[in-house]
């Protein structure tokens, strides 16, 4: 009913680093060199809001990466591919062609009034896109191409909530907020607000608090502009989980247009039903905590239920300081998900596999996914293309069992695999449970597969840090070939079948 899910590239079944705060081809090259360095595979660098010529969209800093073309291509001889971040928020900046072409054509959300709509986010002073009038979605979606145009594959979308910091209206209030306290006979009595709060013993009153709270992303913010959807005015609260979906649709149909025959990476923060027919989604902005793994866990079938197959979190977590077991307990999982991710904050630890004591934990688990990429990816394109499901909860395949219904931190994955990460702390393994009798199979640091048969029912298994658990079911195989440093080194002549015997696998590419 929803339409046919968007098929990522094999590539982006690599494992990607990200960090906000890569500023330059340098720290970037830091990044490609920490990987290939320490052996740990890598076929992705993400490029955060700092490779832009002042957070605007479709241009790049040309003193940060003076031949950005050329760099694009040096990374591609490398088997690594850079993914540009692109913002929802178009910056105010008179010479800026994006922004007075969209001026020009009256392509911006607008006021009541038929202003356009300014709000601040990275940039400064930004106008929205309006990703609702198919030619303003054209027109947007066609800016892909300057970045395509110079070897870039794959973008990931952001703030397209559209986030708010602050609207000129809510600065307006917040500023009238201060005014009235300052005025107020129990407050100062001079005309400098700032000042007379710093210098009031009493606390910023309420009134004020509210409004500073209130700034960002504010429902009011949302009911100031609107959308021309086909001559139709739109207010914009009314279609709101519609922006981060048009502007992601807007890149997906100008990919499709720009490289009719080659798939592109595209995936998005803010979306809604549909927009897994353009691209992937991932879980926003997490912290480094444990709970913060199961979260990820159980986010993963839902969004799948929404055709939403090619998703992921920010592996070790965004905020906050990881730890080198929460990291590696959280690869762990992001070995199944198809998007594999290591992305972080700017302000927090480095976070970058080779950051740690004993590496070789890194190399291994991420190893493991290349492992397993042609299986995943099979399963992946099989979903997509059967309109299933990658990953499940228990209950859909053992919908009699009422312990596999309630069971919510394991998963399906594809035909052949159940998954039981470990994410909680100081743990040496978890308690399984299992619907049926599966072969419980450990990838183990030294290369070799540990492959047992557990019956039915409850099972306390052992998992060490730099090890990668998974459940086989009865009856089936799946494929694991040896690891590699990048998706296109991979062997598939090196290919084997692990699981029950006499089980056979249809391998799809
Ligand atoms: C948003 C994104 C995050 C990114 C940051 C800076 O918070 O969700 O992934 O790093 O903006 O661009």
């Amino acid at each position: 009913m929803i339409g046919k899910s968007y098929i990522a590239p094999k590539y982006a079944f690599g494992f990607g680093q990200s960090r906000w705060g890569y500023k330059t081809a340098e720290d970037i090259e830091g990044v490609v060199k920490g990987y290939r360095d320490n052996r740990i595979p890598l076929d992705m660098v993400y490029m955060d809001i700092d490779y832009m010529q002042d957070y605007k969209d479709f241009t790049v800093n040309p003193e940060r990466f003076p031949d950005f073309g050329q760099f694009v291509q040096q990374m591609k001889a490398k088997n690594i591919h850079l993914i540009p971040i692109i913002d929802a928020g178009v910056k105010i900046e008179e010479g800026y062609d994006i922004y007075e072409e969209g001026v020009e054509k009256g392509y911006f959300c607008k006021r009541a009034d038929g202003s356009d709509f300014v709000a601040a986010v990275w940039p400064g002073w930004t106008h929205f896109p309006d990703v609702l009038n198919p030619d303003a979605r054209a027109w947007f979606g066609g800016k892909y191409k300057v970045l395509t145009d110079l070897g870039i594959d794959g973008f990931w979308n952001d703030m397209n909530e559209p986030a708010i910091f602050y609207s000129e209206e809510g600065i307006r209030a917040l500023n009238q907020a201060i005014a009235d306290y300052v005025k107020a006979p129990d407050g100062g009595a001079d005309d400098d607000g700032a000042e007379d709060i710093m210098n009031n013993a009493n606390a910023i009153p309420w009134e004020v608090r509210s409004c500073i709270e209130h700034l960002q992303n504010s429902p009011e913010d949302y009911r100031r502009f609107y959308h021309n959807v086909n001559g139709q005015r739109v207010r914009h609260d009314l279609v709101h989980n519609l922006y981060g979906f048009n502007m992601t649709r807007a890149a997906g149909e100008a990919l499709q247009a720009i490289a009719p025959d080659r798939k592109m990476l595209l995936f998005s923060r803010s979306s809604y039903i549909g927009m897994h027919r353009y691209g992937g989604i991932w879980t926003g902005d997490n912290q480094s905590w444990w709970s913060h793994i199961l979260l990820n866990l159980k986010m993963m079938p839902s969004l799948n239920m929404c055709g939403f197959l090619y998703t992921g979190a920010d592996l070790g977590g965004f905020g906050s300081d990881t730890t080198r077991d929460l990291l590696l307990r959280w690869l762990a999982l992001g070995v199944f998900t198809p998007l594999m991710r290591n992305h972080a904050a700017l302000g927090t630890r480095e976070q970058e596999c080779y950051q740690f004591e004993h590496i070789e934990d890194f190399r291994h688990v991420i190893g493991v996914r290349y492992r397993l990429i042609p299986y995943l990816y099979s399963e992946y394109v099989k979903a997509a293309e059967r309109d299933e499901m990658y990953f499940r909860p228990l209950g859909f395949d053992y919908p009699g069992d009422r312990r596999a219904v309630e069971t919510e931190d394991q998963l399906m994955l594809g035909n052949e695999v159940m998954i039981a990460p470990v994410y909680t702390q100081n743990v040496s393994g978890r308690t399984v449970y299992l619907p049926e009798e599966m072969k419980f199979v450990k990838f183990m640091p030294d290369g070799s597969i540990y492959e047992e048969v557990l019956e039915q029912g409850t099972h306390y298994v052992e998992v060490a840090l730099c090890e990668v658990p998974l459940f086989v079911r009865k009856d089936r195989c799946i494929p694991v070939v040896d690891a590699a440093q990048s998706v296109d080194a991979i062997d598939l002549g090196t290919v084997r079948y692990i699981g029950y015997d006499g089980a056979e696998y249809e391998l799809v590419e």
